[in-house]
């Protein structure tokens, strides 16, 4: 299979308006997952290498807020700017937000490609509208993959992760370093810590993620989706176990 062309997700990043310069090819069966877990658990990684070999859609609903956070302060909805200030609290954002900038974007999510949602749902509600906007089209999900870490582990991956501020890519300064410091193996863009990368809003995140995140879990493990992937060890390696459980499920 030839690896499909990397998007610069344009139409979700900035919003229905944009155009993306790559778009998943259309597929017979394209794959429509989830991914779950704890912040820092590993899901912005595997969905880089998911995207490469399944070509479908990367659509993280923390990119789109962070990609709206760096543009001009009179670009920014009041309802936005609200948003970020959640984010950099590592709060989550209310419900009501997010679902209008996922409804806006909704033909990302129905595009016959799939996708590969990171970050999103994150709240019982939202997994709700998610089911119903997915239903209405007559579209299921392929399976929800939750990944399962220590929170020392978890600590120690968020404390240290880099990101690219152009193409989004991601970098930890010991584990996964780029060939030149601070600076993007991919785009040459500059490297950053992300402000809720902070101590404080760690302790915060994963305190709302036990709260309302963890108990999709359940949600989605009684609608028979849910793989649970120990995310120890290399990103090949997690994504080598991804795979060989998404097959078994597809080959059932
Ligand atoms: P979001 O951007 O979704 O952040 P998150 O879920 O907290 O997840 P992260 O991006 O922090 O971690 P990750 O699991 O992707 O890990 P990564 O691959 O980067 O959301 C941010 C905020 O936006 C939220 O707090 C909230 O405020 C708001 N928000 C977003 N969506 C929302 C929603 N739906 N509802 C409400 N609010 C919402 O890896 C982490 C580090 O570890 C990296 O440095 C990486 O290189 C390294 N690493 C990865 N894998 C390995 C490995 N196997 N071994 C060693 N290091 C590794």
């Amino acid at each position: 299979m030839s690896t499909p062309i990397k998007s610069d997700r344009a139409a979700w990043l900035q919003g229905p308006l944009a155009e993306c310069t790559a778009v998943p090819a259309e597929r017979k069966h394209p794959w429509r997952l989830i991914l779950l877990g704890a912040p820092g658990v590993g899901k912005g990684t595997q969905a880089e290498l998911l995207t490469e070999r399944l070509g479908a859609c990367h659509l993280s609903t923390g990119d789109v807020f962070r990609a709206a956070g760096s543009r001009k302060d009179c670009d920014q909805s009041p309802a936005m700017k609200a948003a970020l200030d959640y984010m950099r609290r590592g709060e989550l954002v209310p419900d009501t937000t997010v679902w209008e900038m996922v409804r806006e974007r909704s033909h990302c999510i129905l595009n016959c490609g799939g996708f590969i949602l990171d970050g999103f749902p994150r709240t019982l509600g939202q997994a709700e509208s998610l089911k119903e906007l997915m239903g209405k089209e007559k579209l299921a999900l392929s399976a929800v993959v939750n990944y399962e870490l220590p929170v020392d582990e978890i600590v120690r991956r968020l404390s240290g992760r880099r990101t690219c501020e152009k193409c989004k890519s991601v970098f930890h300064v010991t584990e996964r370093p780029p060939k030149v410091e601070a600076v993007c193996d991919r785009c040459g863009g500059r490297l950053f810590q992300r402000e809720d990368d902070r101590p404080a809003s760690i302790t915060v995140r994963l305190e709302a993620y036990e709260r309302s995140t963890a108990p999709l879990i359940q949600f989605y493990k009684n609608l028979g989706l849910l793989l649970s992937i120990a995310a120890k060890g290399s990103p090949d390696e997690i994504f080598a176990r991804t795979m060989e459980k998404m097959n078994k499920l597809a080959s059932n």
